[in-house]
């Protein structure tokens, strides 16, 4: 029998999430095989569990965020060797790739070192909220389309210019903060909880707005800190009511860069566009842009220009994934990534 290992299996759609066994896969070409020391669970593992969006074969590994240690390596795999600590974009629609699992193959291109500042747990943190920020700004169908770091430096932008990222405290949010500091964007105008403040202006947000006002009091207290025409706004949360004020503080010709599909109604007359990213770095058409970005991601966490987010560490393995995908679907989780540690497992 092949060497065998523990994951976390959704056997159908909307199934039972459940411990069992499998068996441990063989890297092909471009691929390493990882062993699993830390996993971070995300919104959308939980809505593919609840509705069966986005995934059509089963059984399904859930969990997109890897961290761990290369354990061997496929042909044509370059820049990583057996030991290396890794982070790497699991991939949802291959059971080989996900991460809820004690061991799962990467594919090399999303896959980057972790440096010597951060663990397991913190780089476990990273992929997909990092991804989707990239994705949201520099992307160039499904993004804001504005030049990315790597080809352009800080500096070369010219004026300053303004960018609201509404969900500051949230994975996507603090990443997109990180990465408009980065890009030169100013202002940075945040909402989030209160709590959650000092968070926030940590990432690099300079004006912060408690994510409790309404709609007309967000709007109106935006719109005081800038004269310039709010040409992006990131809405990390994307719910109806945050897109609606999104869209009302974006200028003629301005776009609203969504997480989920839009509910605000392009107009023909101010131009302003509504567009849905994929933090997707496995979906053909974003290949060459994360490319790109996932050669940047060792350098930016060692030089804390990205600084991974907050966690919390979910006793009992795979088995504790259930509890935590349950407090991510009651809203419970704030400014924090919850982690699971695969090899914990009992
Ligand atoms: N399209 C894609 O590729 C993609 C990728 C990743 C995520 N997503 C989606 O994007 C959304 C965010 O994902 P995530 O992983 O970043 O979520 P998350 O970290 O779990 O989000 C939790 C945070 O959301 C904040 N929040 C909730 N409602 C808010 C509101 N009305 N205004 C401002 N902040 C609010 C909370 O802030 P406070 O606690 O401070 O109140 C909390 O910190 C989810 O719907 C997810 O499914 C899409």
């Amino acid at each position: 029998m092949s060497p065998q290992q523990k994951a976390l299996i959704l056997p159908k759609k909307r199934g039972n999430l459940k411990v069992d066994s499998r068996s441990i896969p063989s890297p092909g070409t471009g691929q390493l095989l990882v062993r699993i020391h830390s996993a971070a669970l995300n919104p959308v593992d939980y809505k593919i569990h609840d509705t069966g969006i986005f995934v059509t074969h089963y059984p399904v590994i859930l969990g997109v965020d890897i961290a761990g240690i290369v354990e061997g390596l496929g042909e044509d795999v370059e820049n990583f060797r057996k030991g290396d600590k890794i982070l790497a974009h699991g991939n949802l629609y291959i059971i080989d790739q996900g991460a809820f699992q004690q061991y799962a193959l990467t594919v090399a291109t999303f896959t980057a070192k972790i440096p010597s500042n951060q663990s397991f747990d913190s780089a476990a943190t990273v992929p997909l909220g990092l991804d989707t920020a990239v994705g949201g700004l520099y992307g160039s169908d499904r993004g804001a389309g504005i030049d990315p770091p790597w080809v352009k430096c800080v500096g070369d932008h010219g004026p300053k210019r303004p960018i609201v990222i509404l969900g500051g405290s949230s994975s996507v949010g603090s990443y997109t903060i990180q990465l408009a500091r980065l890009s030169g964007f100013y202002p940075i105008v945040t909402t989030a909880s209160p709590n959650n403040e000092n968070l926030v202006r940590d990432y690099g947000a300079t004006h912060f707005f408690d994510r409790h006002l309404s709609g007309n009091q967000l709007v109106a207290a935006i719109n005081k800190v800038t004269d310039s025409p709010i040409g992006i706004v990131f809405d990390a949360v994307s719910l109806p009511e945050t897109q609606s004020v999104g869209w009302r503080l974006l200028a003629k010709n301005g776009i609203l860069v969504l997480t989920l599909p839009a509910s605000v109604k392009e107009d023909e007359g101010k131009g302003r566009k509504a567009v849905y990213t994929h933090g997707d770095p496995h979906l053909p058409y974003n290949h060459e842009l994360f490319s790109n970005s996932w050669p940047m991601v060792e350098k930016w966490l060692s030089e804390g220009i990205i600084q991974p987010n907050n966690h919390e560490v979910l006793p009992n393995g795979l088995e504790g994934i259930i509890g935590g995908l349950e407090r991510l679907r009651m809203g419970q989780v704030s400014g924090t990534k919850l982690v699971a540690r695969p090899q914990e497992t009992l």
